[in-house]
């Protein structure tokens, strides 16, 4: 069987990271390559920081095809996807398509599969914050309406189908048992909804006993309290106005707060003028991380101030109470557990309140929400049926 998997932005290499790994295992058990894999880079990303070094940590394969298609605006960047990918599934003809996350990778890949009957499957389905001026929930939406399997990483996800009108939700959307996958059935006209756990989880257990601390802040983080801050999102770093105020009202955190900077929200920082702002205490503004890394400052953290989905539930996966700069969570359960809290808009004094509530966070004991590490399992399990 011959799968092809679309990867572009950095969170999908993690993603993919552990549905590879699962394949290769399938392999294994089997005593024969069932699993015929493919790896497509879209080149959404490019900059080794933001790419080549995921892939060098997380020992994925090289891929098999590399697009270039870089940045741009969201109609071209996603334009010259599917017009690339086009040209590669009429020649590979694979079997199914599967498809990460929320980018316009995910798009890109699911549509173009879509319009040559490929069956597309998406990894990490259902997710959803409801509000439409995001790209990513754009990119959510269609990509679930594409696909013949939705894996979800979550309960709540497969309630959000159930209410797009999915109907055939296994097992009511409960975690999916060894007993269950033998009774699901799917097809282009009835997806199946399946809630197979978090990938993220099975990502992080591939490499929490390597977790690293950047060489640059070894020293200056030893028996220091810190927070780690990271933006992104178009609505937090697009406007000056509201990239302003958010600087403005971290500013005065007793905490350094450790900035590692995504290419946009640096760009960003220089063309308003917020420069000198964002280079003194407390912020300490560093080269984006790889993922080892990313997880090792994180676990030693205070408090996580985040615009991130990946990176709410990664806080959460090592015990980090996290504020989430946005006015809605795809992560709810995060949330009701009282884990994350959004704060739309914070005001100055608010890490200080933010790290008091941190500490009494700390000591509540944390329920089970994403799995148990087997998600990619259950996804090669089910991607191995299709044929059958
Ligand atoms: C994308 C995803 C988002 C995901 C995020 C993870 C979409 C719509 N958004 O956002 O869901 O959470 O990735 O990081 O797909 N750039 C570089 N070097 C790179 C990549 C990007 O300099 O390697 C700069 C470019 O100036 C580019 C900007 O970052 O214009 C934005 O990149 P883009 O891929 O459009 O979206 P992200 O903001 O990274």
């Amino acid at each position: 069987m011959k799968i092809l998997s679309v990867v572009g932005a950095r969170p999908q290499f993690v993603k993919a990271a552990a549905v590879l790994r699962s394949f290769e295992q399938l392999n294994k058990e089997c005593g024969e390559k069932i699993m015929e894999s493919l790896l497509v880079h879209t080149g959404q990303h490019y900059d080794f920081q933001m790419s080549g070094l995921f892939f060098e940590e997380l020992v994925l394969p090289d891929p098999d095809y590399n697009l270039g298609v870089g940045s741009g605006l969201h109609g071209e960047q996603t334009g010259k996807m599917l017009e690339a990918l086009e040209k590669v599934y009429l020649d590979e003809q694979p079997d199914v398509v599967v498809v990460y996350g929320d980018t316009n990778s995910t798009i890109a890949g699911a549509l173009a599969a879509s319009k040559l009957h490929i069956p597309v499957t998406h990894v990490e389905a259902g997710l959803r914050s409801y509000n439409r001026h995001m790209p990513e929930e754009t990119n959510r939406v269609l990509t679930d309406h594409l696909s013949t399997i939705l894996f979800c990483p979550c309960q709540a996800a497969c309630r959000n189908l159930a209410c797009e009108g999915f109907n055939n939700i296994v097992n009511n959307g409960a975690l999916l048992s060894e007993k269950d996958i033998k009774h699901i059935t799917f097809s282009q006209e009835k997806p199946a909804v399946v809630n197979v756990g978090d990938v993220m989880v099975d990502a992080l257990q591939m490499v929490e006993n390597d977790l690293e601390v950047p060489v640059e802040l070894k020293d200056k983080l030893r028996d220091e309290r810190y927070i780690v801050l990271t933006l992104h999102r178009a609505e937090n770093v697009d406007n000056k106005e509201r990239l302003t105020s958010l600087l403005k009202a971290m500013a005065d955190s007793p905490y350094p707060i450790v900035f590692p900077i995504h290419p946009r929200t640096k760009a960003r920082i220089s063309t308003f003028g917020l420069s000198s702002q964002a280079n003194k205490f407390p912020f300490r503004i560093i080269e984006p991380l790889g993922y080892k890394e990313m997880l090792g400052i994180v676990r030693s953290a205070s408090l996580v101030v985040t615009d991130s989905g990946g990176l709410q539930k990664e806080a959460f996966m090592l015990g980090v109470p996290c504020n989430t700069l946005r006015t809605e969570t795809e992560w709810v359960e995060t949330v009701e557990a009282g884990w994350n809290m959004l704060l739309t808009y914070p005001e100055k004094g608010f890490v200080q309140n933010s790290l008091s509530w941190a500490q009494k966070v700390c000591s509540m004991k944390q329920p089970q929400l994403y799995g148990d590490g087997l998600a990619g399992k259950r996804i090669a399990s089910l991607l191995g049926m299709m044929t059958t």
